[in-house]
């Protein structure tokens, strides 16, 4: 049987491990901190850098960081990266021991105090001659509890010996931090910001591309996608590249051959289950418009122009302010592009017939 959804390979390219051969939006990044480590490179790691990076979780700060040290992996083979998540890294002890077990699996580290294992990770590197990249991403909790101290020994150890390599940073937060201020950082000038709209539109294209059958996913739904992952994902890519898996897998296992607008919502529904509905908005008005939306909207296409819906329900005439209010408490999108306004239902069909019980 072909596929019907999924690209062969395909939902592999969704995983959150999968880094992308392109980031769109991430350009400047990607070529900022290539040519921030280039020297390093070409100097096989005799001269050191600490490179700073952050912003908000989503921007595309450890894809950017992997795909960089992936293409200078692919060029100079010799470099070695090393990757360390510091999400629940405590203590100095427990980051040395990370670096040593990337470094080496068996490095032995009980026993020894977090500057004696430095001094060993270091020799150990010495000795092999390895040029490291040793990336701490997540770093924020970390820096908090411990400081810069772990850092600056990091940082100065190859300074003790004479010949050894030097040992090259790459700091990933989410907030920007002053106490490494104190340090000889260099601070990307291009720092990753929530992406727009327009921005997560581009991504969303471009990874549905990438796992997706063609035609699998309309462009109205991909940009419903951003619309979602920009409202309630703080623009994030990693919500949109969440609701792109899930919707996907929905229709699949709904045995369609293309992902309906009823996929995305569901998807939209399971990831944000506890959004409060019907608040501030008066039931039998509000389902009156949901219904209305839900039945001049198709499966490729959820949005409905606001005129037209004027139209249809001529005895509203505060529809508008009621739609602004449905779109704050999360039971529609109303957006306006060239100066023209669409709405499309966040509610689920099933959701509606009991929202519908509900109200009667
Ligand atoms: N510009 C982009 N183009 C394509 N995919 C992206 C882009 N930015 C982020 N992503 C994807 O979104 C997800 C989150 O990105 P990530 O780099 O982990 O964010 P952060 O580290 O800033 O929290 C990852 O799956 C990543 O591949
Ligand atoms: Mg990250």
């Amino acid at each position: 049987m072909s596929p019907r959804i999924f690209k062969e390979g395909g939902e592999s390219k969704l995983s959150f491990t999968y880094i992308p051969k392109r980031l769109p939006h991430r350009e400047r990044q990607r070529e900022e901190l290539l040519s921030l480590l280039l020297p390093v490179v070409k100097s096989q790691c005799r001269i050191s850098r600490a490179v700073y990076l952050y912003g908000p979780s989503g921007s595309g700060k450890t894809a950017t960081v992997k795909l960089v040290l992936r293409e200078l992996r692919n060029r100079y083979s010799f470099l070695k990266s090393i990757f360390v998540n510091c999400r629940f890294t405590s203590t100095e002890f427990s980051l040395f021991q990370q670096i040593a077990k990337k470094l080496v699996p068996s490095f032995p580290t009980r026993g020894y105090s977090s500057l004696e294992l430095l001094v060993n990770i270091y020799e150990y590197i010495t000795k092999n001659d390895i040029c490291p990249i040793i990336v701490l991403d997540e770093f924020d909790v970390f820096i908090k509890r411990n400081g810069v101290s772990s850092l600056r020994d990091l940082l100065k150890i190859y300074e003790s010996t004479s010949e050894g390599p030097s040992i090259t940073l790459i700091l990933i937060t989410m907030e920007p931090h002053t106490s490494l201020n104190a340090l000889p950082t260099i601070r990307l000038k291009n720092q990753f910001k929530k992406y727009s709209v327009e921005d997560l539109y581009d991504i969303v294209l471009y990874r549905a591309e990438e796992s997706f059958v063609e035609g699998v996913l309309s462009e109205e739904l991909a940009y419903l996608i951003s619309r979602l992952g920009y409202k309630f994902g703080y623009g994030s890519a990693r919500y949109c590249i969440e609701l792109l898996q899930h919707s996907g897998y929905i229709a699949l296992f709904s045995g369609l051959d293309s992902i309906e607008y009823w996929c995305v919502i569901e998807a939209f529904r399971r990831m944000e289950p506890s959004i409060e509905l019907f608040e501030p908005i008066t039931p039998p008005k509000a389902i009156e418009v949901l219904e209305s939306i839900s039945m001049n909207s198709t499966n490729r296409n959820p949005y409905v122009e606001v005129k037209k819906l004027l139209k249809i329900l001529p005895n509203y005439d505060d529809l508008l302010t009621l739609l602004k209010n449905m779109d704050r408490s999360g039971y529609v999108d109303l957006m306006e592009t060239r100066g023209v306004k669409y709405v499309a239902s966040l509610i689920p069909p099933n959701m509606l017939e009991v929202l519908k019980s509900g109200a009667s």
